[in-house]
């Protein structure tokens, strides 16, 4: 396994290969990744991680300069588990001064994440896209926990023509029910607990939707008085494509939670 800081390194190593599939991370690597570097590796000649902490979606205020960094943790990762090239630049390498920008869609980028984290998804999408053009992979791996940045880069793949297959995951939860997330080692002990009702609210959505009711509105009460000792940003039931929905499509559906639990913001949800 190589460590490579630069597009052009990068760029020579993966000239002539016609099966790269690629797991884009900020580092921090658990399970949740561990899932999506093992597919790639089972579906791919090479397999590139790239560890960037991208300054460009974080807000004022957020969590950009404690995120957690453990590069040599994320190396060992990689390793074991058969990773050809972690691509690791500096923000230099990548950005450029007074540089153009991608926006995403006025729309579905601006509601739920995009409306809690305005312009998260800019910047989001703004390093995708390059990090996509700089390894060209066949295969780019992203997890369904962050369903709606997953909807927006396969929308922007599908729009701006990208030559790369998207291969959604599916969640990984720790033996508690916990989504794995990078963010999970910022709770302590009782915040934990705490947080273990965001799964619980989603069972509670997915038996009721199991039981016959398809009203999203009943579904979402029923889920908030389940959060209710949260601090609640949202629950909802989206279409797939992330259009609003008064009734739940089988097969079609996202069952949405986000919420803060004291200084940590954590969102999970659903397929349905
Ligand atoms: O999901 C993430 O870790 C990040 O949003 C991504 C896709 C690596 C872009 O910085």
């Amino acid at each position: 396994m190589e460590v490579i800081t630069r597009v052009a390194d990068l760029r020579n190593r993966l000239d002539k290969e016609s099966s790269v599939g690629f797991v884009p991370t900020m580092g921090a690597l658990h399970n949740g990744h561990k899932a999506l570097i093992d597919r790639a590796r089972a579906e791919n000649r090479v397999v590139v991680v790239s560890i960037f902490v991208n300054p460009t979606q974080f807000l004022e205020g957020e969590d950009f300069s404690k995120y957690p960094r453990t590069f040599d943790k994320d190396r060992e990762v990689c390793r074991l588990s058969g990773v050809d090239y972690i691509f690791l630049p500096d923000v230099d390498e990548v950005y450029f001064s007074d540089e153009l920008s991608i926006l995403a869609p006025k729309e579905r980028g601006f509601t739920l994440e995009g409306f809690h984290r305005i312009g998260h998804f800019n910047g989001m999408l703004q390093i995708v896209l390059k990090l996509l053009n700089i390894v060209q992979p066949q295969n780019a791996y992203f997890g369904k926990k962050d369903a709606q940045q997953l909807a927006l880069i396969q929308q922007m793949v599908k729009e701006l023509f990208l030559r790369v297959n998207i291969v959604p995951v599916d969640i990984i939860r720790d033996r508690d029910g916990l989504a794995l997330s990078s963010r999970n080692r910022y709770l302590s002990h009782s915040e934990r607990d705490r947080a273990l009702a965001i799964p619980k609210s989603l069972e509670i959505g997915s038996k009721l939707i199991m039981s016959g009711e398809r009203s999203t509105s009943v579904i979402i009460n029923r889920m908030l008085n389940a959060l209710q000792e949260l601090d609640i940003d949202y629950v909802e039931i989206v279409r797939r494509d992330f259009q609003n929905i008064e009734s739940v499509e089988i097969g079609n559906s996202i069952i949405l939670v986000a919420v803060r639990v004291g200084n940590t913001r954590l969102i999970d949800n659903m397929f349905v």
